[in-house]
């Protein structure tokens, strides 16, 4: 068959990149990078692109392909002609009833997103690397001096380190990463894929302080905007996002604790006030997230600025009201939690809190959907009693600072 490339092409001291089409003779069954071969010793020996293994095996064939990441000598020519008809329907319709004879069909190669280019499809990985480094992707120095004579896992043991084992650390993943394109920090798919092969492993043993360092701000799993892009893209089914979320889990299973960091005060509270109210109100989640439950004081400051904008353009309205059948919304999450325990195995049998969608004789009904309990009483009962009160009485507070010149740490004694 004929095949028409329109290839990408530039160098680290180009600033816009042009295309160029090469055309060229291959059986349907060629791979992408034995075309990318055939350009380079028939028709242009500029041409830069990585290979190695040839086999999916060293990830080093990783370009982009009619739009989408992809592993050259695993993508045969027959494959991608079959994806574009399927993507373009109305293109190979029309080709297929006109009575001159069909063009080739065109594939778009260009370098992985997400990396400077060095050469045409040749991209710099160093900050790739360097993010991978930052999750500590080996087995802990104690873990591995080895007690007796070998490490021995249990099959099931094993089996977990499967899938995220598979990780060929081609970039494609992260190529197409949202949250890595507008978040420099967020270490990227590929890096927290791995970070969660380390924590499943049960060699390691820092298995708590990782889950404190993946989830500690948005360099780690906060970062992630769950696009599902990097499922997506991943050749070799790792499945990145879901890891990321294995993680959150078992951060989130975790009791929480005074000292967490926002991000996981800030998911915490968004899972309690839908769970409770089947809205996000966003007083309490105010005071929750920013204020800590009243105890993070710069905090709850920050706010400040925010409530006097809202009050200024009349967005603090006098009163809140949830929108309607938020109940339902609230008795969806209690019913997806009790699948998922029943689905551990879980036996809890006690009361069950009333709701609207769930019929009188239902099995959820007998176990404990109970919302959760906040640590401190006092401080749900500050939460409970209205947070629109503890916002104005903090624009007073500041209001009288700037009236008597006087700070509010310096009327406490403070400062
Ligand atoms: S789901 Fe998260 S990690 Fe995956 S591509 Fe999207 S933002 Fe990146
Ligand atoms: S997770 Fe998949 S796409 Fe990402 S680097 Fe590994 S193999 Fe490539
Ligand atoms: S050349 Fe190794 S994965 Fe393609």
């Amino acid at each position: 068959m004929q095949v028409c490339f329109q290839i990408q092409r530039q160098t680290a001291a180009e600033n816009a990149p042009r295309v160029e089409t090469f055309v060229l003779e291959a059986s349907p069954n060629t791979t992408i990078l034995e075309c990318l071969n055939q350009i380079k010793w028939e028709q242009d020996g500029s041409l830069a692109f990585r290979k190695n293994c040839r086999n999916t095996i060293c990830g080093s064939c990783a370009i982009r392909v009619n739009g989408r990441p992809a592993l050259a000598c695993k993508q045969t020519l027959q494959a991608e002609v079959k994806l574009a008809a399927l993507a373009y329907p109305a293109i190979a319709d029309g080709a297929a009833q006109s009575e001159a004879p069909p063009p080739p069909p065109t594939i778009e190669i260009q370098p992985l997103h997400n990396f400077p280019v060095i050469k045409d499809l040749v991209v710099e990985m160093n900050q790739f690397w360097q993010n991978l480094a930052q999750v500590d992707p080996y087995i802990s120095t104690a873990a591995r001096s080895i007690p007796k004579r070998e490490f021995l896992q249990t099959p099931v043991e094993r089996a977990a380190l499967n899938q995220v084992g598979n990780c060929i650390m081609c970039g494609a993943c992260y190529s197409e990463c949202n949250a890595k394109s507008v978040t420099p920090e967020f270490v990227g798919p590929h890096a927290l894929a791995k970070a969660y092969r380390m924590l499943a492993d049960t060699r390691d043993d820092q298995t708590s302080e990782r889950l404190a360092q993946y989830t500690q701000d948005l360099s780690g799993v906060w970062g992630c905007t769950r696009c599902f892009n990097c499922n997506s893209a991943c050749p070799m089914d790792v499945a990145p996002l879901d890891q990321i979320t294995q993680i959150k889990s078992q951060r989130l299973a975790q009791p929480s604790a005074p000292s967490e960091p926002r991000s996981v005060r800030h998911r915490r509270a968004m899972i309690d006030l839908v769970t409770q109210g089947g809205w996000i109100d966003e007083r309490r989640f105010g005071l929750t997230v920013m204020g800590n439950r009243l105890r993070d004081l710069n905090g709850l400051l920050s706010l400040i600025p925010l409530g006097i904008r809202m009050l200024a353009k009349g967005k603090f309205p006098a009163a809140f009201e949830p929108s309607g059948d938020t109940q339902t919304v609230g008795a969806l999450i209690q019913t997806i939690k009790l699948k998922t325990s029943l689905t551990k195995g879980s036996s809890l049998m006690t009361q069950v809190p009333q709701s609207p969608n769930l019929s009188s004789g239902d099995e959820s009904q007998k176990l404990n959907l109970s919302q959760p309990e906040p640590k401190l009483g006092w401080t749900a009962y500050a939460e409970q009693i209205n947070g629109r009160f503890a916002m104005i009485g903090l624009v007073i507070l500041l209001l009288l600072e700037v009236l008597t010149h006087q700070t509010f740490l310096a009327w406490l004694g403070l400062q």
